[in-house]
C-alpha cells in the first residue's frame, strides 16, 4: 500500500513577484516591491524582481518541466498590477499572460491554485495608503471580481492571501519588507484590513463561482515553546503564538480577535476601527485552509517593551536561512488546526521547503542531499497526520524553482530546480528527482 492514495495533491509553489521579471511589460505598472527594491539597503545587493527566473517568457517550458516531473498542482500567484495597473484601470493584456499559464496547465494535467494576493501590492494602491486604507477592500474586491469572471471557469481552487502576517506585521512593524515601515499600529490596521479583504473576495467569490470551485487562505502558521518552565517564558511563548497564529487564526475560524493580544495591541495602538460586521465578513466559511510552514519558534522573555518576547536561537540544524529544521512541529501544527480550528475542513500544506547552499557540480547536476532530506522528514508528518485521521488534501513544495527571496534577493534558494540567473537555464536538482520518484509511487 502507498503511503499517499491517490487523490493527495503532490505540487510545487511560487510567486508572481519571485519568478515573473517582465517587470514593464504588457501594460504591468510598479509594485510597492519594484519600489522598495530600488530603495537603498532594502534588499540584498540591490537585487529586484525585473528579470528574475523569466518564468512571464518561459512558462511553457516550466509547465513542461512540471510534467516531467509529475507535478500534480501548481500554486502560482497573480500580480494585481498586471491586471489592474492604474486605478479603476482594467488590463486584459495583463490577463491574458494568467490564461495562456492557466491553458498549459491544464492541457498538461496541472491543477492550478491561484493565490490572489502574494505581496506585490500595486503602487498606485500604496500611494492612496495602500493596506492603511480601508478603501483597499473595495480596490481589491474591483481585483478580484475581475479574476473570478476572467478565470472562474478554468480555475478551480483560489487562495486570497498568502501569509497576511507577513503583509502585515512583517511589513509594517517589523519593517523587514516592502513597505518598510515600523510603527505597531499600522500594522495592526493593515492586518484588519488584509482580513476585511479576505472577506470581502470570499463573498464576491460565493456570487460569482460555482459551486465546485473552492476558496481559501494561507496562513504561515508556527508551532511555539517557551525556552524554560518558567511563568515568564511561558507568557512570552503564549504572546509569541497570539502574534503569529492567533492573531489570524481566531478572527477567521471564530469570529473574533484573541483577547490577550487586543489588550496588548490596544496598549500601543487603536483598534477602534475593528467593529462586529468585520468580524462576521471576516470569519465566512471557507472550503480549506493552506499552511505555510519553514520552522518552530523557541521564544524567551524579552524586553523589547511591546511583545516582551524574543525568539532564541536553538543549538540544532538549520537552513541557509538560519531556520531550525524541526519536522515535528508540522505535525503539531496541522494536530493543533484539527482540534481547535480547522476540524474536519480540508487542509494543504501551501509551502514548505528549505534554502541551501547549492552548488552545480562538476558533473552539471545538483546534489541537494540536505534538501532531499528536509522534504523526507516534512512529508513523513504530513503522512503522519493523515495517518492520524487529517484531512490532508496536498503538499506544495516551496519551490518548483529558484527565485527571487524577498529582501535576501536571490542569495538564497529554495527550488527543487536551480536556476543560473545568468542563462535563465534551469537544471533539476537531486531533490526535483526524489520528487519525481515520490510522486510516481506515492511512497515516501
Ligand atoms: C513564504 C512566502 O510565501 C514565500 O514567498 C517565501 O519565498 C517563502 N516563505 C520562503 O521564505
Amino acid at each position: 500500500m502507498s503511503d499517499f492514495n491517490k487523490d493527495f495533491l503532490f505540487g510545487v509553489a511560487t510567486a508572481s513577484y519571485q519568478v515573473e521579471g517582465a517587470y514593464n511589460e504588457d501594460g504591468r505598472s510598479m509594485s510597492i516591491w519594484d519600489t522598495f527594491c530600488r530603495q537603498d539597503g532594502k534588499v540584498y545587493k540591490g537585487h529586484n524582481g525585473d528579470v528574475a527566473c523569466d518564468h512571464y517568457h518561459l512558462y511553457k517550458d516550466d509547465v513542461k518541466m512540471m510534467k516531467d516531473l509529475g507535478i500534480e498542482a501548481y500554486r502560482f500567484s497573480i500580480a494585481w498590477p498586471r491586471i489592474f495597473p492604474e486605478k479603476g484601470h482594467y488590463n486584459p493584456k495583463g490577463i491574458d499572460f494568467y490564461k495562456r499559464l492557466t491553458d498549459e496547465l491544464l492541457k498538461n494535467d496541472i491543477k492550478p491554485f491561484v493565490t490572489i494576493y502574494h505581496w506585490d501590492l500595486p503602487q498606485w494602491a500604496d500611494d492612496l495608503g495602500g493596506w492603511l486604507n480601508r478603501e483597499v477592500v473595495d480596490w481589491f474586491g474591483e481585483y478580484v471580481s475581475k479574476l473570478f469572471n476572467e478565470l472562474g471557469g478554468y480555475i478551480r481552487n483560489w487562495i486570497t492571501l498568502n501569509e497576511p502576517w507577513c503583509s502585515s506585521f512583517l511589513s509594517y512593524f517589523i519593517g523587514e519588507h516592502a513597505p518598510g515601515h515600523k510603527d505597531l499600529g499600522e500594522a495592526v490596521l493593515v492586518s484588519h484590513n488584509l482580513l476585511l479583504a479576505h472577506g470581502k473576495a470570499v463573498e464576491i467569490f460565493r456570487d460569482i463561482n460555482s459551486s465546485d470551485s473552492k476558496i481559501g487562505i494561507t496562513l504561515n502558521l508556527n508551532e511555539v515553546f517557551p525556552a524554560t518552565d518558567s511563568p515568564e517564558d511561558k507568557a512570552a511563548a503564549r504572546i509569541a503564538d497570539g502574534f503569529q497564529n492567533r492573531w489570524f487564526l481566531d478572527p477567521i475560524f471564530k469570529g473574533e480577535y484573541p483577547k490577550d493580544m487586543l489588550e496588548l495591541f490596544g496598549k500601543y495602538a487603536k483598534t477602534d476601527f475593528i467593529t462586529d460586521g468585520d468580524l462576521k465578513r471576516i470569519s465566512q466559511k471557507l472550503d480549506f485552509l493552506g499552511v505555510n510552514y519553514y520552522t518552530r519558534a523557541v521564544v524567551k522573555k524579552g524586553n523589547d517593551g511591546i511583545l516582551n518576547a524574543e525568539q532564541i536561537d536553538v543549538d540544532n540544524e538549520k537552513t541557509e536561512m538560519g531556520w531550525e529544521v524541526y519536522p515535528e512541529s508540522l505535525y503539531n501544527i496541522l494536530m493543533r488546526l484539527k482540534n481547535e480550528y480547522t476540524f474536519d475542513l480540508p487542509l494543504y500544506i501551501t509551502e514548505n521547503g528549505a534554502a541551501y547552499k547549492d552548488v552545480v557540480s562538476d558533473d552539471g547536476h545538483v546534489h541537494d542531499e540536505k534538501r532531499v532530506e528536509f522534504l523526507k522528514k516534512h512529508f513523513k508528518q504530513a503522512k503522519r497526520f493523515i495517518d492520524d485521521g487529517g484531512n490532508l488534501r496536498g503538499y506544495f513544495v516551496w519551490s518548483l524553482m529558484d527565485n527571487f527571496e524577498w529582501a535576501h534577493g536571490y542569495s538564497k534558494r529554495f527550488g527543487i530546480v536551480y536556476v543560473d540567473y545568468e542563462t535563465e537555464k534551469r537544471i533539476l536538482k537531486d531533490s526535483a528527482l526524489w520528487y519525481k520518484n515520490l510522486i510516481s509511487t506515492r511512497t515516501i
